[in-house]
C-alpha cells in the first residue's frame, strides 16, 4: 500500500459554500474531497481541515513521517503563522500550497505569505479545480500516475 497524499486544509475552509461565495465559490469542502477521492484513484488519501494552527503544525509533522505529498491550505494562517513556515521547513515530502482565491491580488495584509518560501509550488486563483490540478501534480511528483 503507498503512502498516503496529505490533504490538509487551515481555519473557515468548513464554512465552504456558504462564506462568501463570491470569492470562495459555492463547492463545499466536502464537494472538494469527494471530487479529489475520484480524482485519487488508487493512491490513498488523508482529508483533514483544522481551526487550530497547533493542530495544523502536528498533522504537517505526520505528513512529513506518513505521507508521500502534501497539498495544504493553510488559510488565514498562511498570512500569520511562523509555526507553520517552521513545520513545512522540516518536511520531508513535497508540499504543495492551495488557495482557491488568489491572495496576491486581495487585502494588503493577505501579500504576507509564510507558507509559499517552504513549499515546492502554489497554486492560487483557481477555485476547488486548484485542489484537483496540486492532486494531479502530487500523484506525478510521487510516481503515483495512473498507466
Ligand atoms: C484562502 C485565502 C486566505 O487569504 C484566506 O484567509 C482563506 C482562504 C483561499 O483558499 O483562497 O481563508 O486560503
Amino acid at each position: 500500500m503507498s503512502k498516503p497524499v496529505y490533504v490538509l486544509g487551515g481555519p473557515n475552509l468548513n464554512l465552504l459554500g456558504s462564506r462568501e461565495p463570491e470569492i470562495y465559490g459555492r463547492d463545499t469542502l466536502e464537494d472538494i474531497h469527494q471530487r479529489l477521492r475520484t480524482l485519487a484513484g488508487s493512491t490513498p488519501l488523508e482529508l483533514r481541515q483544522t481551526n487550530h494552527e497547533g493542530e495544523l503544525v502536528t498533522w504537517i509533522q505526520e505528513a512529513s513521517a506518513s505521507g508521500s505529498a502534501l497539498i495544504l491550505n493553510a488559510a488565514a494562517y498562511t498570512h500569520t503563522s511562523i509555526a507553520i513556515h517552521d513545520a513545512l521547513k522540516a518536511c520531508n515530502i513535497p508540499v504543495i500550497e492551495v488557495h482557491l482565491s488568489n491572495p496576491a491580488a486581495r487585502d494588503s495584509f493577505r501579500q504576507v505569505n509564510y507558507v509559499s518560501p517552504a513549499v515546492k509550488a502554489t497554486i492560487a486563483g483557481l477555485g476547488a479545480y486548484g485542489y484537483e490540478l496540486a492532486l494531479m501534480a502530487a500523484k506525478s511528483l510521487t510516481g503515483q500516475e495512473e498507466t
